[in-house]
């Protein structure tokens, strides 16, 4: 049991090289996941949309080291498996109340503490994954979950990650701290013993399996069959179409005629309304004489009635929805879209390779098809 592995030791036993207590797995599965969780950070809180790639690409790897960091909890050795520091709250609560006495015992493995901390951390970063795919989902129509989420949830799991994201912050530090007061309680120097795998403690009062090596090889293993099972299931999903759209019929005298003066805009970017009102005004467009015969009149206004907005669940036929009440016939105009460009100097705007705001296809290269992906955006020179 956990707590008969407590040994209270007297501080100040650096006599011995040390025993093996981290096997060779468990300090390559900490400091890769420090190295992702670092990474997943910083391209979140920095720039989530230009490094979303990296994003999950980040995120995807720290959810194949959970997945294995689970099997290593059962499968690793001795002081890696959950069993080795699994403490009641009890016994959490007595370790805190000695620890602020001054006279907590010694552990090898993990304390009650840390070890309260460790699951803690699991189960944070695994809710961040979950709703991180949630997001990708729902609102990039991206990923694994592009087909089963739709936008609004995707929306809601944004808000609920990004809490969590704050609350992982917050227990890295509670982390660190711990780890620092331990270092200077139990004088031995954390951070190296999970480099080194090493502690320096007595090895007759080390309980359990001091010898990792007969259990290591299992760890490839492992990854490997995870990374196989999860790839081609991953893919499967991600091969669904994308929940947010739909397949559209493209329509040769909306290309032509209203691609003519500025790109054909796609149908998702207005509801409805605004594009029954465009139509309805095509003699004086903007300053200009756009007017059609009746029939190809009727026949676009048809087209951009069955495609609006309204029949999309992407990201910008969600939010392009909501127009400017006093220029409902500008995507320009749209609270969204001014947010989202607003960083963006009217300079940029008049670049030769751009033109206008307007020109959306210079800026994403995915404008034709109504996605304006987080990828496919760049600005020219
Ligand atoms: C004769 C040229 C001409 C034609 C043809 C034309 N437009 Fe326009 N359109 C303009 C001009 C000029 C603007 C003003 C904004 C700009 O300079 O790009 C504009 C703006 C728009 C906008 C607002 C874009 C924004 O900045 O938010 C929409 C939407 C639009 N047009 C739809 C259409 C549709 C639909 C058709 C086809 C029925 C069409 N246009 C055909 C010239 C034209
Ligand atoms: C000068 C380049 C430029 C032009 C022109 C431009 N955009 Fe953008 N757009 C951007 C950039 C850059 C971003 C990313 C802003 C950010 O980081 O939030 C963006 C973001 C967006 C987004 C959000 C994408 C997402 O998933 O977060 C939408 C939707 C969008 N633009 C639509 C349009 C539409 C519609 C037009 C044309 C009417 C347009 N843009 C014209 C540069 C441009």
């Amino acid at each position: 049991m956990a707590s008969g592995e407590k040994t209270a030791m007297a501080a100040g036993s650096t006599n011995l090289a040390g025993v093996k207590v981290w096997d060779i797995a468990l300090r390559l599965f900490h400091w890769s996941l420090v190295l992702l969780v670092a990474t997943a950070t910083i391209t979140g809180f920095l720039a989530a949309e230009q490094w979303l790639d990296l994003h999950v690409a980040a995120g995807i790897g720290i959810g194949v080291l959970l997945i294995f960091r689970v099997i290593w909890g059962f499968a690793g050795s001795y002081y890696a498996r959950f069993a080795s520091f699994f403490f009641t709250p009890g016994q959490v609560a007595e370790h805190l109340r000695e620890t602020l006495k001054g006279k907590a015992g010694r552990y090898i493995g993990h304390n009650p503490a840390g070890a309260l901390m460790v699951f803690a951390l699991l189960g944070v970063l695994t809710a961040l994954g979950v709703s991180g795919f949630i997001v990708l989902g729902g609102q990039e129509n991206e990923g694994a979950l592009a087909a089963f989420v739709n936008y609004q949830s995707g929306k809601t799991a944004r808000n609920i990650h990004e809490i969590l994201a704050f609350l992982l912050l917050a227990m890295i530090g509670a982390h660190l701290a711990g780890v620092i007061m331990e270092s200077i309680l139990s004088r031995e120097n954390l951070v190296r013993a999970m480099i080194t795998g090493r502690k320096h403690v007595k090895a007759e009062r080390v309980p359990g399996i001091t010898d990792e090596s007969p259990i290591v090889w299992r760890a490839p293993l492992i990854l490997a069959l995870i990374i196989l099972i999860a790839a081609p299931v991953y893919q499967v999903m991600a091969n669904y179409p994308a929940s947010g759209f739909i397949q559209m019929k493209a329509n040769a005298a909306w290309a032509s005629e209203c691609g003519d003066c500025h790109i054909a805009y796609h149908p998702s970017l207005l509801p409805r309304s605004s594009w029954r009102q465009i139509m309805a005004g095509l003699e004086d467009h903007f300053g200009e004489d756009a007017s059609l015969d009746k029939e190809t009149k009727d026949q676009i206004t048809a087209f951009l009635n069955e495609y609006a907005s309204e029949r999309w669940d992407s990201e910008a036929a969600n939010e392009l929805r909501r127009t400017d009440a006093q220029k409902p016939l500008e995507i320009t105009a749209s609270p969204y879209w001014k947010q989202r460009h607003r960083d963006i100097a009217a300079e940029i705007f008049k670049r030769k390779a751009i033109g206008s705001k307007g020109n959306c296809l210079a800026c994403h290269k995915d404008a034709a098809n109504g996605r304006f992906a987080d990828e496919e955006i760049s600005i020219p020179e």
